[in-house]
């Protein structure tokens, strides 16, 4: 009887719900395929500076993961390609990943994670890791799938914050701004938009512009000061902006100028900006928030549980049968949904985005044949 497989489970990037169950998928149909499952910190950083012993994950040591948000096994941003050393350069320490493996006797490794953290799963692939990557990102902007683990769960949490914020907005007539997040890819904001019914929303895909974001404000709201519980029409709107999205005249606006091991910096502040304009250009009152990480959190959705436990159990199955260098994809999202191998080096360098032509009214700023 052949040996059984020792594999090393990691997850990296900005956590997100779904992660946990996606673990317990790998664990409970690993333990019936003969596998032995070792979790890893903090991302690549465990296999950079592994810790003293292992954590052994087994059934009883995971029963209950499916319920929890994050990720259990804590994250990084962590790049062993790019590190940087005591001189401040850059350095490519991937070599040490390496020899980790050898050393934690893994056989293979179960990335769980991002465009980075599955970039670099691609590029230890070419180096002879065995590796299988795990799709997450509440982004759901990676190429190759249809559904990235964490994506329902914050949009949820947005929904609920969009119906949180009618009632302030209304009884004060404002118009409430919601900054998400998303990178690139304005999927978040769309459909969460759509979902908690905002009246407009902006992503990154199409720049917009000011003087058409305050004609669909006057369409809506009116002029100011109507009697509340009398008014023919609504005295408030809400607007979601994707932390990516930009003006025609303007920039993608940052926190501040620093920039991850990956060469991203933390978007953020076009809310606020947004709001500045309203309040001075138009009659209306307004007020932004941006939502910032907790709309990553919580407990898994019911989909985040389901997408993470197939994943997870895919990925067991992948490993079983030596399917290394893959990512596991979803055609669908459950219950309609197929899971397949993907070739993982075709998740790195790209991101997928909205399609504007399909799914986005541009005179509108909203999703396209809603009647909104
Ligand atoms: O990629 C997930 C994400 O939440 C993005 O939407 C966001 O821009 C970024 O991570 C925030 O980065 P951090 O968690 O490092 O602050």
């Amino acid at each position: 009887m052949s040996k059984s497989k020792r594999v090393g489970v990691l997850t990296g990037g900005g956590d997100a719900p779904g992660l946990n169950p996606a673990i317990k998928g790998l664990v409970y149909r690993g333990s019936e395929l003969g596998l032995e499952v070792i979790g890893l910190f903090d991302g690549w950083r465990s296999l950079l500076n592994p810790r003293p012993g292992v954590l052994e994950l087994d059934r009883a040591a995971v029963r209950r993961w499916d319920r929890d948000g994050g990720t259990n096994l804590g994250s990084s941003r962590t790049n062993p390609f790019r590190q940087i050393n005591e001189k401040g350069e850059h350095q490519d320490r991937s070599d040490e990943v390496l020899t980790n493996i050898e050393q934690l006797g893994l056989d293979a490794v179960v990335a769980c994670g991002g465009e980075d953290t599955l970039g670099v799963a691609a590029k230890l692939s070419e180096k002879g890791v065995k590796v299988v990557g795990v799709p997450k990102t509440i982004d759901k902007d990676l190429a190759g799938t249809d559904y990235t683990l964490g994506f329902d769960t914050a949009m949820r949490n947005i929904t609920e914050i969009i119906e949180h914020s009618r009632t302030p907005a209304g009884s004060h007539g404002w118009v409430q701004i919601i900054e998400v997040m998303g990178r690139h890819a304005g999927h978040l904001a769309l459909w969460s938009g759509v979902a908690g019914q905002a009246h407009i929303v902006l992503i990154p895909e199409h720049p917009f512009r000011y003087q058409r974001v305050f004609q669909i404000l006057h369409d809506r709201i009116g002029p100011p000061g109507l009697i509340p519980g009398r008014a023919e029409r609504p005295r408030y709107a809400v607007i979601v902006v994707a932390e990516g999205a930009r003006a025609e005249d303007g920039e993608t606006i940052t926190i501040d100028d620093r920039h991850d091991a990956f060469g991203h910096a933390r978007l953020g502040g076009v809310g606020d900006v947004l709001a500045q304009r309203i309040a001075s250009e138009t009659p209306y009152e307004s007020r932004a928030v941006m939502l910032g990480h907790p709309q990553r959190g919580g407990p898994p959705s019911a989909i985040d549980r389901i997408m993470g436990l197939l994943f997870g159990a895919r990925a067991a199955e992948a490993v079983t049968a030596n399917e290394f260098g893959k990512m596991v994809s979803a055609r669908g999202v459950a219950p309609a949904c197929e899971l397949s191998l993907v070739d993982i080096s075709q998740v790195s360098g790209k991101i997928q985005t909205v399609d504007v032509e399909r799914y986005y009214d541009t005179n509108r700023y909203h999703l396209k044949n809603i009647g909104m």
